[in-house]
């Protein structure tokens, strides 16, 4: 278990048999997962894996061609609007049950488990139910993103932030009103919203778009080469950086 101990400890209901592994899978090319994530995914009995309502799920897709044939398989269904701390109480159950069993279980991540990864909610259930849980870091889209686009993040005394789209205006403003570098996350219906403030503090010829990374369907372009009028799907990221390239 590679979790430091917890300070006040909790009880564990059972004996520590079967791991559970957070596996980062990367951003989306197949090639992209690490050799240590592709070992564990051949010897794992049971491979659960965040999906949508109807059970399609992007993690599922990239390691396609990688996941041995007649494994358990566990969709976890994130309903949109809905609370999710059931749904990761039940899936955790259900995976506690596997691992009381001596199993193996395979959780798939998209791009890194703790980068703003819904796997944390499992570890920290699993951990705290006494079970064997951990993480197996993944190629994040960030990194995936800046490779694409052939921007560096950041350099000398950058400071790098990460900022989240669904942040309200204000918070945009503070953020990006300082900002040395950003990636901007989880666009999707906030686009346009993160495209004014950016067009506000006169950062737009700094800016880069870029949707689905590494994907087929990568799309990647200056965010002043859009349209005004254009939507962006939720796997998608803005790069800034003040001086317009890190290396300069
Ligand atoms: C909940 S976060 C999960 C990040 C993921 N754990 C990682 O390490 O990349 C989801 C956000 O990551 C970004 N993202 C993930 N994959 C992407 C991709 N292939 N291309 C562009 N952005 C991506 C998008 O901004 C998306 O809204």
């Amino acid at each position: 278990m590679n979790r430091a101990e917890p300070l006040s400890a909790s009880p564990q209901s059972h004996p520590v048999t079967g791991t559970a592994y957070g596996l980062g899978i990367g951003p989306g090319e197949p090639d992209l997962i690490t050799l240590k994530a592709y070992n564990i995914l051949q010897k794992a009995d049971v491979i659960a894996y965040p999906a949508l309502e109807d059970g399609v799920s992007l993690a599922r897709q990239i390691v396609d061609t990688h996941i041995p044939k007649g494994r358990t398989e566990i969709a976890i269904r994130i309903e949109m609007g809905k609370p999710a701390d059931p749904i990761y109480d039940a899936a955790a159950l259900e995976i506690g049950q596997h691992l009381a069993a001596g199993k193996t279980v395979a959780v798939l991540c998209e791009g890194d488990p703790f980068f703003y990864g819904s796997f944390m909610y499992l570890y920290g259930r699993l951990a705290d139910a006494g079970h064997s849980v951990e993480t197996v870091p993944g190629v994040s889209s960030m990194m995936a993103c800046a490779a694409q686009l052939g921007a560096p993040l950041a350099a000398k005394n950058d400071v790098l932030q990460v900022i989240p789209g669904p942040l309200d205006k204000d918070r945009l403003r503070t953020q990006l009103g300082n900002t040395d570098a950003a990636a901007i996350i989880k666009l999707g219906r906030h686009f346009t919203k993160v495209r004014d403030v950016i067009n506000e503090l006169g950062l737009t010829d700094r800016a880069r778009y870029i949707e689905r990374a590494t994907l087929d369907s990568q799309k990647m372009v200056p965010l002043a080469d859009l349209p005004a009028d254009a939507t962006a799907p939720y796997f998608s990221m803005i790069l800034i950086h003040r001086r317009g390239d890190a290396w300069r």
